[in-house]
């Protein structure tokens, strides 16, 4: 099923009467650990997604299902306090709808975070990376279906989904307050189980220094539609097969937990930078 224009629409409606003339200049999708962060918004509007006409529910642990409107660092900002996934049994196009909605409630930029197993080697469980392109190869796009141009092209060009000018300010912000940040891409795998090691083997000849089972759909709609994306990934853990021990979901949550505070400062920093 595709959703038509007026649908949108009319979510984006439904917000407006909630905001009153308050609008979002900046979209953020915050992943497994970093939610925390949307109850941290001055002078927050929440609305579960439960309310909003065509939202989905977020049923991934850590991911409460609402969306926090207010001030963070100065900037008027939208943050999802948890995401849809297409392992959850949503279509792209479920998985990617909120932005859209938020695109046209004004927001020119997008930040995404994610948790990731780290694919280079030579970097450790508890880093952060900086997202400078991602890899899609599996099933199908959030865009497919009949395009609807009022929000972009049938070929939406990917040549710089990951805004360069918006990567060298999380460098900058990086620097500013030593964090160690590395720069890598992203390949997305539609879980939800983990990958196995021969996966892994091949997304690292690839070129993919991390594997994830998000973010990708909301990029993907967030540039056809004309915004700017910033993102980031923690690297919960070393991906599959590179130890030798199994993955776990605990694992993965425990070292979002410790990694929380690094994170959400380098955020607030790119924030105040932006
Ligand atoms: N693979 C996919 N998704 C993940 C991982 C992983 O190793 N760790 C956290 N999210």
């Amino acid at each position: 099923m595709n959703y038509t224009f007026a649908q949108y629409q009319e979510s984006a409606d439904y917000l407006k009467e909630k905001l009153g003339s308050f609008r979002p200049k900046v979209a953020m999708v915050l992943g497994s650990g970093l939610g925390f962060m949307g109850d941290e918004v001055a002078n927050a509007i929440k609305v579960p997604y439960g309310e909003i006409p065509y939202f989905k529910a977020s049923t991934a642990p850590g991911h409460k299902g609402q969306l926090v409107f207010g001030q963070l660092e100065g900037q008027d900002v939208a943050v999802m306090q948890g995401r849809m996934h297409h392992y959850e049994g949503y279509s792209y196009e479920e998985v990617a709808y909120a932005v859209r909605v938020l695109r046209l409630l004004g927001a020119e930029t997008l930040i995404v975070t994610n948790a990731a197993g780290c694919v280079n080697k030579d970097w450790k469980a508890g880093d952060l990376m900086l997202i400078t392109d991602h890899m899609k190869f599996f099933l199908e796009s959030p865009l497919r279906g009949e395009n609807l141009p009022e929000f972009g092209p049938r070929f939406p060009d990917a040549s710089h989904l990951y805004t360069p000018a918006l990567q060298e300010l999380a460098v900058s912000a990086a620097e500013e307050l030593g964090i160690s940040l590395r720069k890598g891409v992203y390949m997305y795998f539609p879980g939800p189980q983990y990958e196995t090691p021969a996966e892994v083997r091949a997304a690292r000849i690839l070129g993919a220094d991390a594997v994830g089972m998000s973010t990708a759909p909301e990029v993907i709609v967030a540039g056809h539609c004309g915004m700017e994306v910033l993102g980031f990934t923690l690297l919960t853990n070393m991906a599959a097969g590179i130890l030798n021990q199994p993955l776990s979901e605990q694992e993965v949550l425990e070292a979002a937990a410790a990694c929380k505070d690094k994170f959400s400062g380098l955020l607030r920093g790119c924030l105040k930078k932006l």
